[in-house]
């Protein structure tokens, strides 16, 4: 076939060593130009170069090891030209740790009708994103890894469109290489599509590891499709991707999704959900969730989750949350900090109990806090 395979040299700004295993599940070392991470790993989502209500000295406290921008934003504002100008944009947000840059699908991306809509409603965005400027956007504004341009369609879409996006996510990966100015210090991820349809799933994966990259991603998830189809695809792709290179699941997602994916073989996962819930003032906690906006909160001296150390439980009860969220900006933040800590010492706990061949205690502690009556 025609697929021209990253050269090897492509393959350094990147070592996964797997440190231990329970099954499918791993946990790793992912040595990256600016970090070196533990896996499996959530990693926040930060659009206009950063993540809502945090600071990136916050960010470090937690323990985040690698956030995700987004090119399609940084391209249009300030512009990848000023944030090359700047240093890239390590330097220009002042985040010394690993970034990840992902091509923007929260802009109108996972569209039915891409070409009508979202990236693609501007026409010169769209001819410049696809065909020409997107290696160029993505070497400029400097990440640790960055995701190859890909068409995503909505999982609950049948057809046609599916195989379309597919090809053609296939026809980018190798425009995407043969663009790459920076193998040697930025690491291009290839993106699963296909839909839900294991045919098209299977093709797709082939195509991307005869490619020969650093990493893979599975793509087009967590778009309203039922769990056990979601589950299915994860399965299919983590079974035929390399065991030597790291798995994404992008835009998962739930604290149970992300401890199923990692049982499946999944490393890397990214979602809004944990800032998102925050600002609309619910919080992550084992068992589940915890809505601050209750009235039930309004006396409770306790903290948020008397089980976690983190600065906000440390300091602050659910009574002075409840006083400040949808009055004060502070009461977002709170709730942001509390959950993304919430999301690495997930991440911590996936990683240790790994490794510490505690997998699957680990796992009935969780399913038994958030599920206590076993439904
Ligand atoms: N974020 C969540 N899902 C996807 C996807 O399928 N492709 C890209 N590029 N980003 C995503
Ligand atoms: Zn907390």
């Amino acid at each position: 076939k025609g697929a021209v395979p990253m050269p090897e040299t492509a393959l350094m700004a990147l070592r996964f060593e797997v440190l231990g295993r329970f099954n499918r599940a791993r946990a790793a070392q992912l040595t990256l130009p600016h970090f070196v991470c533990q896996t499996p790993l959530f990693m926040p989502v930060g659009t206009q170069g950063t993540i809502k209500g945090l600071a990136t000295n916050q960010l470090e406290d937690i323990g985040c090891q690698i956030i995700l921008g987004n090119t399609y934003h940084l391209a249009l504002r300030p512009t990848s030209e000023l944030i090359d100008e700047l240093g890239g944009l390590h330097k220009f947000m002042n985040w010394p740790r690993a970034l990840l840059t992902d091509s923007g699908e929260s802009s109108g991306w996972k569209a039915n009708a891409p070409y009508t809509r979202g990236v693609y409603s501007n026409p010169s965005m769209c001819f410049t994103l696809a065909y020409f400027g997107y290696s160029c956007y993505i070497n400029r504004i400097g990440a640790d890894i960055i995701m190859a341009l890909d068409d995503v369609v909505k999982t609950t879409i049948t057809g046609p469109r599916i195989e379309e996006a597919m090809y053609r996510t296939l026809r980018w990966i190798d425009r995407c290489i043969a663009a790459h100015k920076r193998p040697y210090d930025q690491n291009l991820f290839g993106i699963v599509q296909g839909g839900l349809d294991p045919v098209l799933r299977d093709i797709c994966v082939r195509g991307l590891v005869d490619r020969n990259l650093p990493g893979y991603a599975i793509g087009g998830l967590a778009g309203g499709e039922d769990k056990d189809s979601f589950w299915r695809v994860v399965a299919q792709c983590t079974a035929a991707l390399p065991e030597d290179k790291p798995r994404y699941v992008m835009g998962v997602g739930y604290p149970l999704d992300i401890v199923v994916c990692s049982a499946l073989g999944a490393d890397m996962y990214d979602c809004v959900y944990p800032t998102r819930t925050a600002r609309f003032g619910t919080a992550l906690v084992p068992e589940g969730v915890l809505k601050l906006k209750n009235n039930a909160m309004a006396e409770d001296t306790r903290p948020i989750d008397s089980t976690c150390a983190c600065m906000v439980c440390k300091n602050y009860s659910r009574a002075y949350i409840h006083s400040l969220v949808s009055k004060d900006a502070m009461g977002s933040q709170l709730l942001s900090y509390h959950n993304l800590y919430y999301m690495m010492q997930l991440s911590r706990n996936l990683h240790s109990s790994i490794v510490r061949g505690k997998f699957p205690e680990f796992v009935c502690n969780f399913l038994q806090k958030m599920f206590p009556k076993g439904d």
